[in-house]
């Protein structure tokens, strides 16, 4: 075999061994939520906030978030106020829905995973490992410095379907929880912004979304900065 005969077959031997790395690597990476745990969430302080009219006098619009985590306490207000259980009897919730199908399912983006909300358990189910919040931001690098961001994505099964008028309430009915968020927010002093904007292919191949359900609206939260 000639010197640059060996040369060759030596680099290709490194190329693979180094491919054979990266693909090792990408699979130790990969999305499955096996390396999280299930998060109990607190019992919603009932008492804090300000005033409604105080909250709606606050609310607004932010894009500068701190990059300090959420305290449990912080989100676990959060999601209550989003779309909590607030009549445990009838099985209802903070967010009106259409028909009471309570089709909006909410997940929470960290920089450590996905989580989906259970409003009934009071818990953080595990979806993906990883900080997936690139998918929520979009073209908007401002949502990366939110330690936390809330999806909401319409079940339009629960509606017999994803036909325009299903869309619509599901759209609607998003609208309703993201704004619960934004009054949260006011009244605590916390910083967020509903978004239209997100990476929707890339949202619904993480989450193994079906063509019912569809990711609707996001709402990066943080501390003020
Ligand atoms: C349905 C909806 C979608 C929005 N989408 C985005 C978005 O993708 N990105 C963004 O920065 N702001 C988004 N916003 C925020 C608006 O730009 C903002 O509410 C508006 O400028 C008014 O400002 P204010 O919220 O401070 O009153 C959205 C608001 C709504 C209601």
């Amino acid at each position: 075999m000639s010197y640059f005969c060996a040369k060759y077959l030596i680099e290709m031997i490194m190329k693979k061994q180094l491919l054979a790395f990266g693909v090792g690597l990408l699979a130790a990476a990969s999305v499955s939520a096996q390396d999280l745990s299930t998060i109990q969430l607190n019992t919603p302080s009932a008492d804090r906030g300000k005033s409604i009219m105080m909250s709606l006098r606050e609310r607004h619009s932010d894009r500068v978030f701190d990059t300090k985590e959420l305290s449990l306490q912080d989100l676990s207000d959060l999601l209550w106020a989003a779309n909590g259980v607030n009549r445990p009897g009838e099985k209802k919730r903070t967010a009106p829905s259409a028909m009471n199908k309570q089709e909006i399912d909410l997940y929470v983006f960290t920089k450590d995973g996905v989580y989906k909300y259970d409003a009934f358990q009071n818990t953080l189910q595990p979806v993906a490992s990883g900080d997936h919040r690139n998918l929520i931001a979009g073209a908007q690098d401002f949502v990366l410095s939110a330690p936390v961001s809330l999806l909401m994505v319409a079940d339009l099964s629960k509606f017999g379907g994803a036909d325009e008028h299903s869309r619509t309430v599901g759209a609607a009915d998003a609208g309703i929880v993201s704004q619960n968020i934004n009054l949260f927010c006011a009244g605590v002093g916390l910083s967020t912004v509903p978004r239209a904007s997100m990476d929707q292919k890339g949202l619904k191949e993480l989450l193994k979304l079906n063509d019912t359900q569809v990711p609707m609206l996001n709402n990066p939260v943080g501390y003020p900065k």
